[in-house]
């Protein structure tokens, strides 16, 4: 049996509860084991005493930690206690599935040594631009071909708010809380407009693009709340479109970047994402134009990623274990297999 812990039950996981339940019988036929979400650890007890199995739920870290887990989807969010209990998990070698980007992008160096030096996993599909698989395309798929320059929309609060002001007659305040209550927006909605959120994931994608982890002074970032509607009628006027664009490129020595909005022409791949999506643009000599869109933030599409991480995970293990049984006494197998 895979025995399951979920660290949080806000709208990520929540939507991993949900769709794990209601797709059970196909991911046993498809995992050819049973799985049972064991425990979740929430903040606050009370606040879910309607939940049915709400014996699942505890307030309580001990608890929680007391029982044996084979996968934990982590979406408790922000630095601590998410680094301590998943240095706690990597370190007993027991694979983490996470959304928490900010995590990612400021620990990701540690966590990432973690989990090759205990021989397991930490998957981050969900942290950047919600339901579209970039994160896995860009580590399993994209192995040889290089990306010269990576931009993108990835924060679905700020599209979906950009997208409602150039349609004219709403107040910002109004499509942010209108934003919040469709679950796209973070607790402090701080991180989404003032591009926090963005340079969180832009770091992660130049981990995967151009090698290392870069460190946040190297990026440019503008928020988003100084804009006027007179911003977007100016662009109207010479047919561009505002946009809160990421970018960043390796210049020969370092990875450089910029998040703000911007104006971008008729023909840029990016200007017909709207609402909460978001889109992945990468740009290489022989990749040529690469582009992926899709729902960038909220519950399905988030909730897609991690159980998606989760299934891609298994199946990777299950891949080098069978060409290790294969090479006989090698070990090489298996670090290639954390290496990918
Ligand atoms: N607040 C984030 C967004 C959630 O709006 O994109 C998904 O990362």
């Amino acid at each position: 049996m895979i025995k399951i812990g979920l660290l949080g039950f806000g709208t990520v996981n929540s939507g991993v509860y949900e769709g794990i339940t209601d797709t059970i019988e196909f991911l046993e036929h498809h995992l050819q084991e049973s799985i049972c979400v064991v425990k979740i650890l929430i903040r606050n007890k009370k606040r879910y005493l309607s939940l049915e199995n709400s014996e699942l739920l505890t307030d309580s870290p001990d608890e929680f930690f007391k029982h044996e887990f084979d996968v934990v989807f982590e979406a408790i969010g922000g630095e601590q206690p998410a680094l301590d209990y998943i240095t706690f998990l990597l370190t007993k070698k027991v694979p983490v599935i996470t959304a928490n980007k900010e995590l990612v992008a400021k620990h990701g160096q540690l966590l990432e040594s973690l989990a090759i030096k205990n021989e397991t996993y930490l998957g981050f599909e969900a942290a950047v631009a919600g339901g579209i698989p970039i994160i896995n395309t860009l580590n399993s798929q994209l192995q040889w071909t290089s990306v010269e320059k990576v931009s993108g929309i990835l924060n679905g609060t700020t599209n979906y708010i950009m997208t409602k002001l150039q349609e004219g007659n709403r107040t910002f305040d109004s499509v942010l809380k209108e934003a919040q209550d469709l679950g796209f927006a973070e607790a402090d909605p701080t991180a989404d407009i003032e591009g926090f959120d963005v340079l969180y994931k832009l770091q992660i994608l130049c981990r995967l693009c151009f090698g290392n982890w870069p460190k946040p002074e190297q990026f440019q970032r503008r928020g988003m709340s100084q804009l006027k509607s007179w911003h977007f009628k100016a662009g109207e006027c010479f047919n561009l479109k505002l946009k809160y664009i990421a970018e960043a490129y390796y210049d020969g020595k370092e990875v450089k970047g910029s998040i703000s909005p911007s104006f971008i022409e008729e023909s840029h791949p990016l200007r017909s994402i709207d609402n909460e999506n978001n889109g992945v643009y990468l740009q290489g000599e022989w990749l040529g134009n690469f582009v992926a869109s899709g729902p960038g933030a909220g519950k399905k599409p988030t909730a897609t990623s991690m159980i998606e991480d989760f299934l891609h995970q298994l199946k990777r293990k299950s891949y080098h274990q069978q060409v290790a049984k294969r090479k006989e006494g090698s070990v090489a197998c298996d670090q290639e297999y954390l290496l990918l």
